[in-house]
């Protein structure tokens, strides 16, 4: 991450919305295109939603990334949380172990042009995304 645009802690439930807004706000200044923002909006609304249904607390952080012609948003979604133990499944669309559709996950990934995620049972888990600009024309 070159710059980090936003440090929020995410510890209930209004949380998501800010973050939700945040990651708006900042896919417009880079100039994502409408779509690319919405899509980037919900993914980040999904990762930070599961922080506080799955770890209770965490944080997120979201910064601009740039690659030589292309500027893009990524988001970091970290907890300390019980962690995920099989990682497959939870990214398989209709998996939840909670009451949720288990959507979140598999939908934030569409959604985005890159996604990590990390997690270790007792450790936590990291969920990392990012969503580019079109590159610049001409140059
Ligand atoms: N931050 C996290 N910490 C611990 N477990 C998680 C975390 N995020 C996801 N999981 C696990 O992965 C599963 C799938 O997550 P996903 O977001 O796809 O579905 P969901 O949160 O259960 O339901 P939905 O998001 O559709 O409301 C969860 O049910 C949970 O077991
Ligand atoms: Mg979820």
């Amino acid at each position: 991450m070159q710059e980090i645009a936003c440090h929020l802690i995410l510890a209930d439930e209004s949380d998501v919305g800010v973050a939700r807004r945040r990651a708006r706000e900042l896919g417009d200044e880079q100039g994502l295109l409408a779509n690319s923002v919405e899509a980037l909006a919900t993914a980040v609304s999904e990762i930070a939603r599961n922080v506080i249904v799955h770890a209770g607390r965490g944080e997120l952080l979201l910064g601009v990334v740039r690659d030589g012609r292309r500027v893009g948003v990524v988001a970091v979604a970290r907890d300390e949380g019980p962690g995920i133990p099989n990682v497959e499944d939870a990214m398989r669309d209709g998996y939840s172990t909670g009451n949720g559709l288990g959507l979140g996950l598999p939908s934030a990934r569409r959604l985005v042009d890159e996604f990590e995620i990390r997690s270790a049972v007792g450790q936590g888990t990291t969920v990392t995304l990012r969503k580019w600009a079109a590159a610049a024309s001409g140059a």
